[in-house]
């Protein structure tokens, strides 16, 4: 609990409560309604009412300021147990990655629950990017996944078996490729009526198929019930999480960093004039094989915030932040393309680098830490990490995941590099303009969101920015966001910080 001085100092110095939250929006407002987005951009940037400019990095070890909110996703509302009579039998199948697969879980849940369905355990890809055939038995725990959810839906490990003609038989399920985002009503009308028809169906490919914004907010919470409390990592992987968490607390506290330097990113990103003409070839061929055409250009794409940030642009970034050069970080990130030409100035500037490899020593993890078991392992240190700081960030994408998570874990500090403002600042080093550097990324850096509660922008997905339908205030006058009197799911804040007795709850 070493950070709770840092963190009552920040909390009054930062934003003085949900207030402060509530004016920056509606200035923001104000100035969408009169200006057009570089106007905004750039009042936001200069405006001196923006206060959280002279942060002492020390004090974003702590948690973000909550402002009287804290987690919680049991209904506020009557919620009754689903019925005995189930509709038919729900499969999907997953794809994706890691967090991809996360958030179509919570998908599957919620159009259970709305067509009365009964659920089947959900099919996770066996992903050919990750070469990893676990499933959902491999990575989750199943039981405390039906357990948590047992108010909510019915779930079965597989379809029953029927007799047909005194024969048993499996039953089918009718194969539908439901439409991107649908709309619940889509669920509960055609989707329902094949389901009725045919006893079973099964939804594949199964990722964004259901909107992430709807005006239901005992649904959203039932998401979140799924995200933060149902999907909880088999105990060999928290147990190989806990043991990096805790090696690198007992060196003190330390940062998470998503470096998304890898080659499908860089490939996709078509930020190609850093690397040598071969590391091109293969990053072009990468492109061609595995993505649409696309006419792009580097400075372009830079300039628009749309290339990852580089191994050296983020340790730039941190130590103008004022994080010095004793900072332990962790990288949760694949293979570092172009290896170690660009991690060197990085590590000249933070030598405290480890990762799921190396923090506990090389052998052990080198089996284990494979395809979905290696993300899960990221995923977990990344959670509990004092500060979490993403390079890139697209929908569904592992950062946005954990962002979301770490701002239902008790608002831990996210650093979001806003990289279409920091595309100037480091184009100007490059060409020498070096004077105020420093000053001028920290601007960028603090005027950002830290990762305490904020209202969704449009840009932002649910999965991001639970807020406030997964949050609470025990003192408020707003009936929605009252926190229930019998919440048995809250989650404790703050009380994870190396505490592994409360971690086995996860
Ligand atoms: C699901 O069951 C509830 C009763 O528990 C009922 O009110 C609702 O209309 C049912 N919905 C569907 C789609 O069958
Ligand atoms: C860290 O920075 C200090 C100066 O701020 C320097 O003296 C020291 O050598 C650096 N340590 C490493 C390991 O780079
Ligand atoms: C650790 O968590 C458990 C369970 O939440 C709690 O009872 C205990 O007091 C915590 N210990 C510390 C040192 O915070």
């Amino acid at each position: 609990m070493k950070s709770w001085g840092r963190r009552g100092a920040r909390q009054t110095k930062q934003l003085g409560g949900l207030r402060g939250i509530v004016e920056r929006f509606s200035v923001a407002m104000v100035v969408l309604l009169i200006g057009t987005i570089w106007l905004f951009s750039k009042i936001r940037s200069t405006s001196p009412s923006v206060v959280n400019r002279d942060i002492d990095v020390n004090e974003l070890w702590g948690a973000a300021p909550s402002a009287g909110w804290r987690p919680s996703s049991v209904p506020r509302s009557s919620w009754p147990t689903p019925p005995l009579e189930s509709n038919g039998y729900l499969r999907v199948r997953c794809n994706g990655g890691l967090n991809q697969q996360r958030s179509a879980i919570c998908n599957a849940v919620l159009a259970a629950r709305i067509m009365n369905a009964t659920l089947v355990l959900p099919e996770l890809d066996a992903n050919s990017f990750w070469h990893d055939e676990s499933g959902f038995p491999g990575i989750y725990d199943v039981e405390h996944f039906i357990n948590t959810l047992r108010n909510d839906v019915h779930i079965v490990g597989k379809l029953p078996e029927i007799t047909s003609n005194g024969k048993p038989k499996k039953l089918k399920a009718f194969q539908i490729n439901p439409p991107r985002d649908a709309p619940l009503s889509w669920y509960t009308t055609f989707a329902l009526d094949k389901m009725k028809k045919h006893g079973a169906i099964y939804l594949t490919p199964f990722s964004h198929r259901l909107a992430e914004e709807i005006n239901a907010p005992e649904l959203q919470r039932l998401r979140c019930r799924v995200n933060y409390h149902a999907l909880r990592f088999k105990p060999h992987i928290m147990k190989l999480s806990h043991e990096i968490v805790n090696k690198l607390h007992s060196q003190g506290n330390f940062i998470s960093i998503h470096l998304r330097f890898e080659m499908d990113m860089l490939a996709f990103a078509g930020c190609l004039d850093i690397f040598t003409p071969k590391e091109k070839e293969k990053l072009t061929k990468y492109r061609k094989e595995n993505f649409a055409p696309k006419h792009l250009v580097y400075k372009e794409r830079r300039l628009i915030g749309k290339c990852p940030l580089t191994p050296e642009e983020v340790g730039l970034i941190l130590s103008a932040m004022g994080f010095d050069n004793t900072t332990h970080i962790y990288l949760a990130a694949g293979e570092i393309f172009g290896g170690d030409r660009f991690m060197k100035p990085f590590r000249a500037l933070f030598p405290n680098l480890g990762n799921h490899n190396t923090v506990l020593g090389a052998e052990k993890l080198e089996d284990s830490a494979q395809g979905l078991v290696g993300a899960a392992v990221d995923y977990m240190v990344c959670l509990l990490s004092d500060i979490f700081m993403p390079t890139y960030d697209g929908p569904s994408n592992f950062a946005n995941n954990l962002m979301g998570h770490r701002l239902y874990h008790g608002f831990r500090t996210t650093i979001t590099p806003n990289r279409k403002a920091l595309a100037p600042i480091f184009i100007d080093r490059e060409e020498g303009g070096m004077v105020d550097f420093g000053e001028r990324v920290r601007r960028v850096m603090f005027n950002s969101e830290l990762g305490g509660p904020h209202k969704r922008v449009q840009s932002e997905s649910f999965y991001t920015n639970s807020w406030p339908e997964c949050f609470c205030k025990t003192s408020t006058e707003s009936t929605d966001d009252r926190c229930p009197s019998d919440d048995e799911l809250r989650v404790p804040e703050d009380r994870f910080h190396g505490n592994v007795s409360y971690l086995r709850q996860f």
